[in-house]
């Protein structure tokens, strides 16, 4: 998960945990994640010949990649606020705040675990999501209490810490999701919840729960 480039040097700390959670988790999350992520592009049923995806905040472009692959008129582009040393196809950079990009010039935008990373710019990332696209897709986590947001920031910490990626303090509850889609005008169609991701695990899938995780589905318009 995340974007490999945060760190110019990683420790072999940081090396022990990114091995770590790819062998644990990132695989299997990022099949889950792609596969859901084409049924609700699907499911909107756009009709043009080519549908275009914005994914802000791609990281790697694993889900990037895959949703193009998946999907035979997908056309993605990926942003992210550091720079592509990889040579990454479709890859735009992004000053994190505005995007470079034309009014209602993409079909979906998709913040696929990135928004939580990112509290101070929440407003201007929602801001220019509905300037650029008619949907937006948002993959996040909610927090229950103490003991939820705690889970979830060591997972942010297994999953980010080796590339550097901020860990947040809090994440959304449902009450202040939905204070956030009304404060922006926009319209939830769908909001999947829980999504299961670590099934796979024995015991991690009793503590991660499914209720943690959630993919909103928003009309802009
Ligand atoms: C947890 S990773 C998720 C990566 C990918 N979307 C996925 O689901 O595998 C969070 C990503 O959000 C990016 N990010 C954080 N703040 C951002 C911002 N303001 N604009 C664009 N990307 C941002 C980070 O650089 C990182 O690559």
């Amino acid at each position: 998960m995340s974007s490999p480039l945060a760190k110019d040097k990683k420790s072999f700390f940081d090396k022990l945990l990114i091995r770590f959670h790819k062998n644990a988790s990132h695989s299997n999350r990022i099949a889950i994640l792609s596969t859901l992520f084409t049924q609700e592009i699907n499911e909107l049923h756009i009709e043009n010949e080519s549908i275009s995806l914005l994914d802000i905040g791609c990281g790697d472009m694993k889900i990037t990649k895959i949703l193009s692959e998946q999907h035979q008129q997908l056309e993605a582009t990926g942003v992210d606020i550091y720079p592509n040393t990889q040579n990454w196809k479709n890859y735009v950079a992004f000053d994190g705040k505005t995007l470079p990009f034309e009014d209602k010039s993409f079909a979906i935008v998709l913040f696929s675990d990135v928004l939580h990373h990112d509290a101070e710019n929440i407003d201007q990332l929602l801001k220019e999501a509905k300037r650029v696209a008619n949907f937006i897709i948002i993959k996040d986590h909610f927090e229950y209490g103490f003991f939820s947001r705690t889970l979830l920031q060591l997972a942010d910490i297994v999953g980010n810490y080796g590339y550097g990626v901020s860990i947040p303090k809090r994440y959304f509850t449902k009450k202040r999701f939905q204070e956030l889609l009304k404060k922006h005008q926009l319209t939830e169609r769908k909001q999947q919840c829980p999504v299961y991701l670590y099934n796979h695990i024995p015991l991690v899938k009793y503590i991660f729960k499914g209720k943690y995780q959630f993919v909103s589905v928003i009309k802009t318009a």
